[in-house]
C-alpha cells in the first residue's frame, strides 16, 4: 500500500467537533437570491442547516458555495465550547471587511450562539442584522425582509413542539449516499458541564410517519444510508398524548402507540434492507437492551454505537450530573458485547480537567478506556460555559497546562487503542459502502464499515454508493485499507 495513502481522512481528534464547518454547496434552480450558509458544531446544526435552505428556498432563495456571491450569509454556530464561539468571532471579523464594502448584504447569526447571546450579539457584533435561535428558523424570511430595509432583528423563541417535522430538507454538501435525518431536538438532561439544554431547549421527538416518509424519499433518491440524530436518542418517545395533542382528533389518536427508539429504529430499518441505519447520540443511562437487540436483529442497522463517557471516575460523573457512574457504564458496554459481540464499533467522547478532578480520577478515565476497547473517541480538555450548573457550583480550578497534558494523555490512550482495535480487522472480509474518493488520491475511494470505520480501497470500477465485500489488508490508527473480494 502506498505510504501516501496512509495518513489520509484523519480529523484531529480533539479538534473534530470544535472547529470543523462546512459550507453550502452551490445549487442553481433559477431564484433571484443568493444564500450563503456556514454550519459549525455538532451533526444536528449541518442537519438545521439543510432546513433553514430549504426554508430560504420557499423564500426566494438558492443557496451559493462562494459568499462574495451571496445577498445573505448565515453562520449557524456552536456554544458548546469558547474556543468553538472564538472561531465564529473571528469568522464575523472577516465578514465585516465583505459588510462595508457592501452595505445591502444581510448577515445573521443561527445556532446555539445566536440563542445563548441574544440581543446581545448584536450590540456586541455591530455587522449582524439577524440573530435567529434553533426554534425559530421558520421566522428567517421575515427578518431577513425587515434586514433588507434596515430592521435589525432577533428571535431566540425556544419552543415545546416545534421539530420542523413538514420541512424536506434541502440536501447540502450531500455526496447523493449518506444523509442525517433529525428525530429530535433539544435535551431534558441537565450534564453541569453542557450549555446544550440551555440553547436547544426542551426536548421533544418527531412524529415518527414524518421521519419514515422522509427516509423513504431519500431511498427513492438513490441514498444508501440514514443516520438518526438527536442529543439523545435513546429517549426517543413519541405518543399523540406527548406530543400531538393539538392536531390529532380522538379518533385518529386511537390508532397511534407510544412508538419509543428501538420501535423507530425498526421502523426505518423495514424500509429496505439496503438502506444502512445509523444513530448518534445515546446515553449511557438510557440505552435499552431493547434497543441492542432490535440492532441485532437488523443486518442494515449498523454495528456501531456512539457512547459517551465523558469521565470514568463515578465522583466525577456525579459531578457532572451524567446519572450512571462507572460500574453502570461497564455493564452497559459488557452488554453491547454481549448481545452484538466484540466487532461492533464502540466510541465515546471524553473531557479531561473536569472541576476538582484529581491525578487518581483522571487516571480512571484512562483505565476505562483500556477496559472499554474504544474504537475512537472525540476527546476534548473541560471548557467552562457561562450559566450552566457546573459554573455556578464548581470553581474551573485545573490549570490549563494541566488539563491538556490529561487531554494529550487521553488522546495518546486512544491512538494506541485504535490501533489495536483496527489491527482485529486485519484479515477480515466486510462490507462497506462507498462513500467519496479518498482524500490525497483519485486512485482510490473512501468507504465505511459496519462499526463505522473508514476503509480505503483501490478505485477500480467501484462506484460511489455501492456496497462491495473486501478484505482488510492494512491499517493505521485511523484507517483501514481493503481489497477488493470478488
Ligand atoms: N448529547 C451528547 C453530547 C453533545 S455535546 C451526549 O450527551 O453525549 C458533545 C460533546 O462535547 C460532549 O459529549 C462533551 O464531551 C463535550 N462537551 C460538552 N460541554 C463541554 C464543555 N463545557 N467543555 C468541554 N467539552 C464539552
Ligand atoms: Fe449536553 Fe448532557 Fe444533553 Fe448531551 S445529554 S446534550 S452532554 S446535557
Ligand atoms: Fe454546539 Fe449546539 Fe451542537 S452547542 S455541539 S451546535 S447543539
Amino acid at each position: 500500500m502506498d505510504n501516501l495513502i496512509k495518513d489520509i481522512d484523519i480529523l484531529p481528534a480533539d479538534e473534530a467537533q470544535a472547529c470543523e464547518y462546512k459550507v453550502t454547496a452551490e445549487e442553481n434552480t433559477g431564484k433571484s437570491k443568493k444564500l450563503y450558509i456556514e454550519s459549525y458544531g455538532c451533526q444536528m446544526n449541518f442537519s438545521d442547516s439543510e432546513i433553514v435552505a430549504s426554508i430560504m428556498k420557499e423564500n426566494g432563495f438558492d443557496t451559493t458555495a462562494t459568499f462574495e456571491n451571496a445577498d445573505v450569509i448565515f453562520l449557524n454556530t456552536c456554544s458548546i465550547r469558547d474556543k468553538a464561539e472564538q472561531t465564529v468571532r473571528k469568522r464575523l471579523q472577516q465578514f465585516n471587511q465583505i459588510k462595508s464594502n457592501r452595505p445591502d448584504l444581510t448577515i445573521g447569526v443561527l445556532g446555539c450562539m445566536a440563542e445563548r447571546l441574544k440581543e446581545k450579539l448584536l450590540e456586541e457584533e455591530h455587522l449582524v442584522d439577524v440573530v435567529v435561535g434553533p426554534d425559530a428558523y421558520r421566522d428567517l424570511p421575515n427578518l431577513v425582509m425587515a434586514a433588507e430595509e434596515g430592521q435589525k432583528g432577533v428571535n431566540t423563541f425556544l419552543s415545546r413542539e416545534e421539530t420542523y417535522a413538514d420541512i424536506s430538507p434541502v440536501r447540502l454538501n450531500s455526496n447523493g449516499v449518506s444523509a442525517f435525518i433529525s428525530i429530535m431536538r433539544g435535551c431534558d438532561n441537565m450534564c453541569s458541564f453542557c450549555v446544550v439544554p440551555f440553547t436547544r431547549g426542551r426536548e421533544r421527538s418527531r412524529d415518527p410517519h414524518s421521519i419514515v416518509k422522509e427516509a423513504q424519499e431519500l431511498v427513492a433518491k438513490g441514498y444508501k444510508e440514514v443516520t438518526l440524530l438527536g442529543q439523545n436518542v435513546d429517549s426517543y418517545k413519541w405518543s399523540p398524548e406527548e406530543n400531538n395533542k393539538a392536531r390529532l382528533n380522538k379518533k385518529e389518536a386511537e390508532h397511534i402507540q407510544i412508538v419509543n427508539f428501538a420501535g423507530l429504529l425498526e421502523m426505518v430499518a423495514k424500509i429496505s434492507p439496503s438502506l444502512r441505519i445509523r444513530f448518534s447520540t445515546s446515553h449511557p443511562k438510557d440505552i435499552t437492551d431493547e434497543v441492542l437487540y432490535t440492532m441485532k436483529r437488523y443486518d442494515n442497522i449498523c454495528k456501531y454505537i456512539h457512547l459517551p463517557v465523558q469521565s470514568g471516575n463515578s465522583r466525577i460523573l456525579d459531578l457532572m450530573n451524567r446519572t450512571y457512574d462507572r460500574e453502570w457504564y461497564l455493564e452497559r458496554v459488557a452488554k453491547i458485547r454481549e448481545i452484538l459481540g466484540e466487532e461492533c464499533g464502540i466510541s465515546s467522547d471524553m473531557i479531561a480537567g473536569f472541576c476538582s478532578e484529581t491525578e487518581e480520577e483522571h487516571r480512571d478515565t484512562l483505565s476505562l478506556m483500556d477496559l472499554v476497547q474504544y474504537d475512537f473517541s472525540y476527546m476534548f480538555y473541560y471548557s467552562e460555559r457561562p450559566g450552566t450548573l457546573a459554573a455556578k457550583k464548581y470553581t474551573d480550578d485545573i490549570p490549563l497546562e494541566i488539563k491538556k497534558r490529561r487531554l494529550q494523555e487521553i488522546i495518546e490512550k486512544q491512538n494506541q487503542l485504535s490501533l489495536v482495535r483496527n489491527q482485529m480487522d486485519i484479515g477480515k472480509y466486510q462490507e462497506i459502502l462507498i462513500e467519496g474518493v479518498s482524500k490525497r488520491s483519485e486512485d482510490y475511494l473512501k468507504g465505511r464499515n459496519s462499526a463505522n470505520k473508514v476503509v480505503i480501497v483501490p478505485k477500480e470500477d467501484l462506484e460511489i454508493g455501492q456496497y462491495v465485500t473486501v478484505k482488510i489488508t492494512d491499517c493505521s490508527s485511523a484507517t483501514l485499507f481493503g481489497e477488493i473480494s470478488r
